[in-house]
């Protein structure tokens, strides 16, 4: 354990005994969210997964319903989430680290090593793919919390290998039975955030999450009822509304990489407010940290791309499309650029831009 139980590091515990942001959570006067915007929820497609193919598919961010997940797995993630977090500080900070390479830790902000200034949010952040090899370091209290974790992990993930089926369709990347989603397993990566987010009492003054793009593939997020989400759709910022028993589901940096521009990350960012806290349940689907990402060949679905290196073969025809966007990097080299930045910039997707010849 790196802290001491009476710290009072986690912002949920400075949440409840102050009554103005401490100094290090306040922004930048041109960086504050407005709360007063508009918050439509209708400007974000809701998709039913059964009609997931044809126009619809080509969205970057929407809501989906009917995506198999059940009703009953998804009440008791956020019931037992909900749980976690009411648990007393000297429980919680059992599981407390501030580096970003563990597969299982509770910390607090986005980057407490790197960031200038703090964000209000407390999470517990899980590696879960495969399940077995992780399962051990997850929380134990409350009692159910990794079973619990577990069936929720599965099942969602069984979701993410639907729509990137459907992605790498519409992508015109070959749907090749040999080359199903379901043989690559073990070489995909997965996470999931507990994402908590107290009653701030200035919640004009300071983030849940500022502004940024997912570094992962795609991302599919579990929201409870409190509307916290904002996304950048059509030059302005929306909250989207919870509707119950449905995902948000947004693409990530690796998305946009791989599809060589086709497919934008998301901005999305998380705002608090002063009288509720809120939970929101991330899922990021990702490359292994070994994988080499880069625009792929048009023959390969996209579930099947990180089991070999790539580009594996001419990927992009110079001579009819256009050049490749952005150049081969591993995973793990993208991902503690996004660490190391701690969100002072939207996206870490110009650092990685081939270069002109
Ligand atoms: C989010 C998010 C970052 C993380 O909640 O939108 O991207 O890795 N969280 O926990
Ligand atoms: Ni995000």
């Amino acid at each position: 354990m790196e802290a001491s139980a009476t710290s009072k590091l986690l912002v949920s515990d400075i949440a409840s005994s102050v009554d103005h942001v401490p100094s290090n959570y306040v922004r930048p006067i041109s960086d504050r969210p407005n709360l007063s915007i508009e918050t439509s929820g209708d400007s974000i497609p809701m998709i039913d997964l059964q009609e997931l193919h044809g126009p619809n598919r080509a969205d970057v961010i929407y809501q989906i319903k009917n995506h198999g997940v059940p009703e009953k797995t998804i009440e008791r993630m956020m019931t037992v989430a909900r749980e976690f977090f009411r648990q007393p500080e000297s429980e919680r900070v059992k599981h407390y680290s501030a580096d970003t390479k563990k597969t299982t830790r509770l910390s607090t902000s986005f980057n407490v090593g790197s960031e200038k200034v703090s964000n209000w949010r407390e999470f517990l952040r899980l590696h879960c793919l495969p399940i077995e090899d992780f399962i051990s370091e997850w929380p134990s209290s409350p009692v159910s919390f990794r079973e619990v974790t577990a069936e929720y992990a599965t099942s969602v993930r069984a979701l993410v290998l639907v729509l990137l089926e459907e992605i790498s369709e519409s992508l015109g990347l070959a749907k090749d039975s040999d080359c199903k989603a379901s043989n690559t397993l073990g070489k995909h990566s997965q996470h999931m955030a507990l994402n908590y987010y107290p009653p701030c009492p200035q919640p004009d003054l300071t983030f849940g999450l500022p502004g940024h793009k997912d570094p992962n593939l795609i991302t599919v997020l579990l929201q409870d009822e409190v509307s916290g989400l904002q996304v950048f759709k059509d030059g302005k910022w929306i909250a989207v509304h919870p509707v119950p028993n449905t995902f948000i589901v947004n693409m990530g940096d690796q998305m946009q990489v791989i599809s060589n521009d086709k497919y934008k990350s998301e901005l999305h960012r998380a705002v608090v407010n002063s009288d509720k806290e809120w939970i929101l349940i991330p899922t990021f689907y990702c490359p292994s940290l070994d994988a080499v990402v880069g625009p792929q060949p048009m023959v390969t679905p996209l579930s099947y791309t990180w089991v070999r290196l790539c580009p594996q073969q001419e990927l992009i025809n110079e001579e009819e499309e256009s050049h490749a966007v952005y150049r081969s990097f591993t995973y793990a080299e993208y991902y503690e650029k996004f660490w190391d930045r701690a969100l002072a910039t939207e996206s870490c997707i110009d650092l990685f831009k081939a270069s002109k010849t």
